[in-house]
């Protein structure tokens, strides 16, 4: 089983995964968590440049295509051989943050971007996508007061994140079997036993 989390800046989906993990394995599970851009050498190198803020010049098709050398690695390196030995792979993002962020929110063609995905990841699509959705401006407000990591990522103006937000929610309309939208607004132990419902229900379904 396959299980991407997704959302937009101060969802805080980084926070639900340990101990939805933990959980996992108190029942039993065998469990990977990974997290994009990153989860391997090279992929981790790509998300330093990604992240950079002194790279202000990167072309938004430069940032296309780095994404998804990070995703191709992981895939190959890590995604699938742990798929393949039975385990459930969680990761925090996948390849729908590339549709939401440089498709919708850099306005890159959306087809183009969305054939440079299938290329990356072999064609390898989650069981489940699970997006932790807020108002943009809670959320961007909930990163600033966090004090995490401020990357040149969280550094676009706020129309750029309702783009991104507003992708999200077209892609849960086109897929509804895939996604499941979790309102992450709630109090973060709320959330957190949503999450866990929700992926419980799942591994029971198949
Ligand atoms: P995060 O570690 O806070 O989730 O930050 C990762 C940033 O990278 C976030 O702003 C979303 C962005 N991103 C993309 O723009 N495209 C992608 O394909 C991925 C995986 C992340």
């Amino acid at each position: 089983m396959f299980i991407t989390l997704e959302g937009p800046e101060g969802c805080g989906k980084t926070s639900h995964i340990p101990p939805l993990v933990e959980f996992l394995r108190g029942k039993g599970y065998v469990v990977f968590p990974t997290r994009e851009p990153g989860g391997t050498s090279i992929s981790e190198q790509i998300r330093d440049i990604l992240h950079d803020l002194k790279n202000v010049e990167m072309h938004p098709r430069a940032e296309t295509l780095l994404y998804q050398a990070a995703r191709a690695q992981i895939v190959e390196q890590v995604i699938k051989p742990r798929l393949a030995a039975g385990e459930i792979v969680i990761s925090d993002r996948y390849y729908d943050s590339t549709i939401a962020y440089q498709g919708y929110g850099h306005r890159q063609d959306l087809e183009q971007v969305r054939g440079l995905v299938r290329y990356a990841t072999g064609g390898l699509t989650p069981d489940l996508t699970i997006l932790l959705d807020l108002d943009v401006e809670v959320g961007l407000r909930r990163k600033k007061q966090n004090q995490s990591e401020w990357n040149r990522m969280d550094d676009h103006e706020v129309e750029f994140y309702k783009r991104v937000r507003a992708g999200y929610l077209e892609m849960v309309k086109a897929e509804p079997e895939r996604w499941v939208v979790v309102n992450a607004e709630r109090k973060w132990d709320d959330v957190q036993a949503e999450l866990k419902k929700v992926i419980v229900d799942r591994l029971v379904k198949g």
